[in-house]
């Protein structure tokens, strides 16, 4: 069983839902489970997650922007995950080193490697067990969020080209690391989805 299990994709992949519900079933059978989210998670993280997204500012460096992420994560690790992890809970956290990898890594076009080795420095040797990548083209993730009425914020404002670099990113990331990243087709209906991912969770292979 996996403990540290970690939900990717675009805007609008419905990956909240699916944590909702692989929270239920794991629940089910019994299993201590956290559900947490980056950016945020704990006082500080959410602080800095408004300095990232509601501040509408273009001039935001791509990499101030990665070192927020990356220390709005250090922050989480230390308060939530490691001490969740160690008392032996499952962790399924909405985003975290691959958001990055993805987002300031390919779309801003920072580097994999530049934004990984950063990531490392603030999340040390806690890499997860599990990572799924809830499949759905941008365009289709974004006209979701659209009609949801979701607030849209700094980073959902950007352009398709830059969300379609987003989402190349996650492919190229999912092949990188086949054995820790899952792919899920996330054009499916919900059921069917956090079906996928709690075989997945559960998957002794
Ligand atoms: P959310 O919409 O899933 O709450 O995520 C917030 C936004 O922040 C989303 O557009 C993805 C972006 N993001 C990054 O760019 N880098 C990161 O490391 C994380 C965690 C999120």
């Amino acid at each position: 069983m996996k403990k540290f299990i970690t939900f990717e994709g675009p805007e609008g992949s419905g990956k909240t839902s699916v944590i909702k519900e692989v929270e239920k079933a794991l629940k089910a059978q019994g299993y201590d489970v956290l559900v947490t989210r980056e950016p945020g998670g704990v006082v500080l993280s959410e602080r800095i997650r408004s300095l990232l997204l509601d501040f509408v500012d273009e001039s935001m460096d791509a990499r101030t922007e990665a070192m927020l992420f990356a220390a709005s994560r250090r922050q989480h690790v230390v308060e939530v995950i490691r001490p969740a992890l160690d008392a032996n809970k499952v962790v399924l956290c909405d985003r975290y080193i691959d958001s990055s990898l993805a987002y300031q890594g390919v779309a801003r076009g920072l580097g994999i490697e530049e934004v990984y080795a950063l990531n490392l420095f603030a999340i040390e040797d806690l890499i997860p067990d599990l990572t799924l990548f809830i499949d759905v083209k941008p365009e289709v993730g974004l006209s979701r969020v659209k009609s949801n009425q979701r607030e849209m914020d700094r980073l959902d404002l950007e352009t398709l080209e830059f969300h379609q670099k987003v989402y190349e990113g996650y492919l190229q990331l999912a092949e990188l690391e086949p054995n820790r990243i899952k792919v899920i087709e996330g054009n499916q209906p919900m059921d069917q989805v956090s079906s996928d991912a709690i075989r997945e969770i559960l998957d002794e292979g």
